[in-house]
């Protein structure tokens, strides 16, 4: 039996967990979590604090090893978080070195994305796969890609940055840029698109569900245009419209460079997967490459809410891995 703990850093919350893996079956002993405080030597004294109580209330003699999961980009292999763009603040934060210090076990860091891919490749809607691609699709949009029964993590830690990647000359600001993927598709995009959707028909006299007067402008969550969506709010429909087509031609993109078995998609899709899914196949099959999307699942992540748990977990196991292709 082997023990892990993983702390899955993100833009909206922090969760730290422990897990127990036996003979290849992973199970989450207890998993705790708090919103992201606002800076990051806040948040990492607040996961220290947290792990250790988690540690004591379980009576885990000995711990095996620490994953980190965190939004990039970032550096694995030095175990530093650079500057990721829903971590304001986060910058060449060298998280890995503290925590091996004081806890003197196997640390990894990886992307979120990777993670999650990792997690849903091991465990999860992936298992069986050698081409798959995971899309975050929450907070941010990232990928994180397992080609050749591996994971690709690029040069430099930068693969499966498709957050960045522009597929409209104007839009929503994701990763710094409009039109961005992640400006379209991910839980800040979405609000941002039906914000400005959201004015416009007040302004008009036609206001959504979402938002019935301009006081609340300031409140429209992605959660609310979801549930507006799902009530039949025309505007509510027109924003995931326009987010389930520029979802469909980043999926293309990515169908036709790398001609995955298996795109699995996190968060916000499994949730509107019913309104996003025929927009995304529709797009895909005018703009993919035929013989490539015919053989390309396109599913939501089968893992559900553990998968930021096993997604840390995953990265827990590299450290082992890592550890162990020392000696
Ligand atoms: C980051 C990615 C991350 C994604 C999801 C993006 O903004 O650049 O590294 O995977 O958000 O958190
Ligand atoms: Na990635």
């Amino acid at each position: 039996v082997t023990i892990l703990a993983g702390l899955d850093i993100g833009g909206t919350k922090c969760a730290i967990s422990l897990g127990r893996l036996d003979d290849g079956e992973i199970e989450i002993i207890k998993k705790k979590q708090f919103p992201t405080p606002n800076t990051p030597e806040k948040a990492i004294d607040s996961m220290l604090e947290t792990l250790d109580q988690l540690l004591e209330e379980h009576q885990v003699s000995s711990l095996h090893a620490i994953g980190i999961s965190c939004g990039g980009p970032l550096n694995s292999r030095q175990g530093i978080i650079l500057s990721p763009p829903n971590l304001p603040g986060w910058d060449n934060i060298e998280i890995v070195s503290q925590l091996e210090q004081r806890y003197n076990i196997p640390v990894a860091l990886q992307n979120d994305a990777n993670a999650g891919a990792m997690a849903e490749w091991r465990w999860g809607a992936g298992i069986g796969t050698e081409n798959m691609i995971f899309l975050t699709f929450g907070t941010g949009m990232g990928a994180g890609l397992i080609l050749n029964g591996q994971l690709y993590s690029g040069t430099n830690d930068l693969a499966g940055e498709v957050g960045h990647v522009r597929l409209a000359n104007d839009g929503p600001v994701g990763f710094g840029k409009a039109g961005s993927f992640e400006g379209f598709c991910s839980g800040g995009g979405i609000a941002k698109l039906a914000t400005k959707k959201a004015i416009k028909a007040i302004e008009a006299g036609n206001p959504p569900k979402y938002c019935p007067s301009v006081e609340q402008v300031d409140e429209i969550t992605t959660k609310k245009v979801g549930e507006a969506a799902q009530t039949g709010d025309p505007l509510a429909l027109e924003v995931l419209s326009i987010v389930g087509f520029q979802l469909g031609r980043g999926l293309a993109m990515l169908i036709d460079i790398l001609n995955p078995e298996k795109i699995v998609i996190g968060s916000i899709y499994g949730r509107q997967q019913e309104i996003l899914e025929p927009l995304v196949l529709k797009e895909l099959q005018k703009e993919a490459i035929d013989l490539s999307l015919s053989v390309c699942e396109i599913t939501p992540a089968g893992l559900g809410e553990s998968i930021g748990d096993l997604a840390s977990f995953s990265v827990a196991l590299l450290a082992l891995e890592n550890e162990n292709s020392k000696t």
